[in-house]
């Protein structure tokens, strides 16, 4: 292959590489005006360090590949091989190439941390126009508490691994963690931000672009870790609204015979131990709470699909799923357990 071929299949190949990345969990796919901060910061760094080591390699290439000139100097006495010495004007203007670089490696390197300075600033806060919304989210081993804050304690909505937030809007995240550090991070949205135990912190969010997102925790806080994901839905604010409003709500109890046969495996079992179902006697807080989870897109903090399938095959087997999950798997009669299933799916 010609030379200039392989480079168009490198290009190209990086090309597609950078597009792969693009997508609903990537930082070069901004949702909202600070990952787009981030985002131009990222290219800045891209283009000049790129610039940097295409005219560092062509140097060396060119340093390789010229012949060196020397001076004929005149033969020593005590040998009959002529001496060579440097010219005493190239040494001084290699002196000089080599200050100047020093010098300008300096400046850009100074800039770059300049723009990332200024971009942090940016990134911290988000204009306060009296609309926010604020949100509570606590991170546990290997899941996401989410509390919706409202004046009106009564008002406050409870969920787990799902974050709904109106498009345009400032979201004040309150970010602690329950067990060890964890990160709270959206790629398409903003930077990570460290969940520390017992040192609450606060990041914010704003999509401008309606959408899924998926966040991921970006700190080892163990086993699992990898598997510690939730979803972002960004959504017109009608429809938060509407989503908020019914969540206020305590759902009704299900009127479907295999759901009320369910509700009663639900609430007979270890199920309730960790699990709180508003509107139900399940009340514990150990666990991420259930309330909606038949609404979820997922199951298992972002990791499955949340189909009935997927559903049976979590409860029965949930170390095999996600080895080392503080949940243990439950056994049970396979109609106990479609009834079960049938019953937490119709949770909305
Ligand atoms: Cu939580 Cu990593």
């Amino acid at each position: 292959m010609r030379r200039g071929g392989r480079w168009l299949l490198v290009s190209f190949s990086m090309l597609a590489f950078a597009a792969g990345c693009a997508g609903n969990q990537s930082a070069l796919s901004p949702g909202g005006v600070q990952a787009s901060r981030i985002y131009n910061l990222w290219q800045v760094f891209a283009w000049v360090t790129a610039a940097v080591y295409v005219l560092t390699m062509a140097w060396v290439i060119i340093a390789f590949t010229r012949r060196p000139r020397h001076r004929e100097e005149p033969v020593s006495p005590l040998d009959d091989k002529p001496l060579t010495s440097p010219d005493p004007r190239s040494e001084a203007r290699g002196q000089a190439v080599v200050w100047g670089l020093i010098t300008v490696t300096t400046v850009i390197l100074f800039g770059l941390l300049v723009g990332d300075f200024y971009t942090g600033r940016q990134i911290h806060t988000l204009p306060n126009e009296g609309n926010e919304l604020s949100v509570k989210i606590i991170g546990h081993q290997w899941w996401w508490e989410v509390q919706y804050e409202d004046a009106t304690a009564s008002n406050f909505v409870t969920t787990a691994n799902e974050l709904h937030i109106p498009v345009g809007t400032p979201v004040g995240i309150k970010l602690d963690a329950a067990d060890v550090i964890h990160s709270f991070w959206v790629p398409n949205l903003n930077g990570k931000k460290d969940m520390v135990p017992g040192h609450p912190t606060m990041t914010w969010i704003r999509a401008d672009k309606p959408g899924t997102y998926v966040g991921q925790c970006a700190e080892f806080c163990g086993l699992e870790h990898a598997k510690m994901r939730f979803t972002v839905i960004a959504e017109p604010r009608d429809q938060y609204d509407a989503w908020i409003a019914a969540h206020r709500q305590t759902p009704p109890p299900p009127t479907d015979s295999i759901a009320q046969r369910g509700q009663q495996v639900f609430l007979s079992s270890s199920c309730v131990m960790c699990h709180n179902i508003q509107g139900t006697p399940a009340k514990s807080r150990l666990g991420p709470d259930l309330t909606d989870i038949g609404g979820r897109k997922t199951i298992g903090a972002g990791w499955l699909p949340n189909t009935p399938e997927n559903m049976g095959e979590w409860i029965s087997h949930t170390q095999d799923v996600k080895p080392g999950v503080r949940m243990p798997p439950t056994t049970m009669p396979a109609d106990d357990l479609h009834a079960l299933v049938t019953y937490l799916e119709s949770l909305k």
